[in-house]
């Protein structure tokens, strides 16, 4: 079994965006800068922005947090979004989801410019990855496309099973591994209400769990040699850590470790990767690759 080596991988990519941010500013260019928008005070959410402004160091890039409470009114979030369109200093920005209830998430995405939407999630980023075009791919399923090319997956003509239909993973996930310029995979799609699940599951060459479901994928659920992506990082209570939890993946780790040919851990699996490829993303943004 190959253990696939997602902080490893990401820490190999990180250098090569420094040492490529280097050379952009030994020949005069600008820093790539993302900023972060983070509402209120989730601890997910507070780790992957933290995670992410740490990431940003690494690559040598600049990065502005931005800090609202939970009260915080979708007219202001809208103002902030409008600022750091308008800001030339400014490449690339995120606005961390989930937002409080009050506030119309989609509203607020729609309103992020499109050549600045470095997590992919504006609808011109989705119709264009959807179909094939240059443009800013969700860092998830972008992590999850690298490290299977990175570890040598034959993907063509493959069986890949993703399990979940988010916007954020499993539907763009599903439409990468379908189309012939990435997975070129024949691709089925699970979610909560797909009957014959496990079934399904085992006839994967390539099993991608991404429904949030601590230990949802077991030992029957795998074909023996399987890739199995946990797309999990579900917290579980675990009094024995000092942070009083610890992070769940998607899959039974230890059951399915000696079924699969090859399998992402949880941590440091697909979760480094994710913060990795919002940097290259960023990096992009900066070298306008995608959007003059
Ligand atoms: N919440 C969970 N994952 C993500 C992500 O990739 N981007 C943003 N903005 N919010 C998230």
């Amino acid at each position: 079994m190959t253990l696939i080596d997602g902080k490893a991988t990401a820490a190999t990519i990180k250098s090569e965006i420094a040492a490529r941010v280097a050379s952009i500013v030994e020949g005069g260019g600008k820093r790539p800068h993302l900023a972060a928008v983070l509402v209120g005070h989730d601890g997910g959410s507070e780790t992957y922005v933290k995670n992410k402004v740490l990431a940003c160091k690494a690559c040598g890039f600049e990065s502005t947090l931005i800090r609202f409470e939970d009260d915080v009114t979708e007219d202001k979030l809208l103002d902030c979004v409008a600022e750091l369109n308008a800001d030339d200093c400014i490449d690339g920005f995120i606005v961390q989801l989930p937002l409080p209830k009050h506030i119309n998430e989609q509203r607020v995405i729609e309103a992020i410019d499109f050549r600045k939407d470095v997590d992919g999630f504006h609808p011109v980023n989705v119709g264009r990855m959807a179909i094939g075009l240059p443009c800013f791919i969700s860092a998830t399923p972008l992590g999850i496309l690298e490290l299977l090319r990175r570890y040598n997956v034959a993907t063509s003509g493959k069986r890949c099973v993703v399990l979940g239909r988010s916007n954020i993973v499993g539907k763009p996930m599903a439409s990468l591994m379908l189309q012939k310029q990435y997975g070129d995979a024949t691709v089925t799609v699970l979610h909560s209400h797909s009957q014959d699940l496990k079934q399904e599951c085992r006839k994967a060459d390539i099993l991608i769990a991404a429904i949030g479901s601590p230990s949802f994928v077991t030992a029957d659920m795998v074909k023996p040699g399987a890739v199995v992506i946990d797309v999990g990082t579900t917290r579980v209570p675990d009094s024995s850590r000092e942070r009083g939890f610890r992070l769940s993946g998607d899959v039974d780790f230890d059951a399915v470790k000696d079924i699969a040919s090859a399998i992402t851990p949880v941590p440091g699996g697909v979760g480094p990767m994710t913060i990795c490829m919002l940097m290259l993303n960023t990096l992009a943004a900066a070298e306008k690759k995608f959007y003059a």
